[in-house]
């Protein structure tokens, strides 16, 4: 059965579930896209306005539904959430959207018990061990888009230093999908050259340089959202890419937000590692062997996310 036969929920069509949504639409990743929104009648309009570019497309189907509408999909992408009322704190804010996961978990566990779902709300690393603990579907079905934009933020920047495709640069974001990200740069590589510290293409490794290229990337959201007020195209291929993966068992190695079950000496809190995934979700960690500094990072992260949920009522 080819991917394009296969149905793919997404709950929530705020500015990231369309970009989502145009993604697996364009790119004909799925035969068939179930959109979801608490406000039923945007999700029948972004339905509708997708359908009517089918026949520029092909033979893909956009239908607004509920969630017994999702039975069946194989993979489910969760965009909902609520944003950040002005002066509320990061952890009311994070109550009111492990609220909004509560409900979702009970509704996907009832109506689609076997789906993949594929976090994308934000702070997604900590929402993404949210629905872990609220879903009774194995945690490796539950997969949150973490520093994959990240990652591509990274190789994009390295593909310009070096003059490269960013295809052909092999560079990880890990850690925290936020300000705690680490650059492993202990791995980092052009084609088949460590970039660490060493010259390739001409391109010397200048610590400031690289040091000011990660800053960029680390930063990369806020400077959109100063711009535009929000970020959706990137992530949107980002999901799109991530729901391929899964759909044609492709067994890819992305970094994407799951439980580290003791990698780095870390679990119990989800953040970004390399892992295998495929059609039933994550199928293996390949964690790198990184540096003191780089594991430092990751503990970091860790800590920062763990000192989040602590504070949840979930
Ligand atoms: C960003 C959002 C998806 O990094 O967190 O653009």
């Amino acid at each position: 059965m080819t991917s394009f036969s296969h149905a793919v929920g997404i709950i929530g069509t705020g500015n990231v579930g369309v970009a989502a949504a145009y993604a697996l639409f364009q790119r004909q990743i799925a035969g068939e896209l179930v959109l979801l929104d608490k406000d039923p009648r945007r999700a029948e309009g972004e339905a509708m306005d997708l359908m009517h570019g089918q026949s520029l497309v092909g033979r893909v189907t956009v239908r607004a539904g509920d969630y017994a509408d999702l039975k069946g999909c194989r993979v489910i992408v969760v965009t909902a959430g609520v944003n950040q009322k002005p002066g509320e704190s990061r952890l009311d804010l994070l109550n009111r959207n492990a609220a909004v996961f509560r409900e979702i978990a009970a509704q996907l566990d009832r109506h689609a018990p076997e789906a993949v779902l594929v976090i994308a709300t934000n702070p997604v690393d900590i929402l993404t061990r949210v629905m872990q603990r609220l879903s009774a579907r194995p945690a490796e079905r539950i997969i949150g888009t973490g520093t994959m934009l990240d990652t591509s933020r990274f190789r994009a920047a390295l593909g310009d230093y070096y003059g490269v495709n960013p295809r052909s640069v092999h560079a990880y974001i890990m850690g925290e999908h936020g300000d705690s990200e680490v650059p492993i740069w202990s791995t980092a590589k052009v084609g088949g050259l460590s970039l660490y510290r060493q010259t390739v293409h001409g391109r010397p490794f200048d610590e400031g340089a690289m040091e000011a290229l990660f800053q960029r990337v680390r930063t990369a959201a806020a400077d959109i959202i100063s711009r535009k007020g929000y970020t959706n195209t990137a992530i949107g291929l980002v999901i799109a890419y991530l729901v391929r993966v899964i759909l044609e068992d492709q067994k890819s190695v992305l970094p994407v937000s799951v439980d580290p079950e003791g990698e780095y000496g870390l679990r119990e809190v989800c953040l970004s590692i390399p892992c295998i995934i495929g059609a039933s979700g994550m199928e293996g960690l390949v964690a790198p062997v990184i540096s003191d500094a780089e594991h430092q990072g990751m503990v970091r992260s860790a800590r920062i996310l763990r000192d989040s949920l602590e504070g949840m009522v979930i």
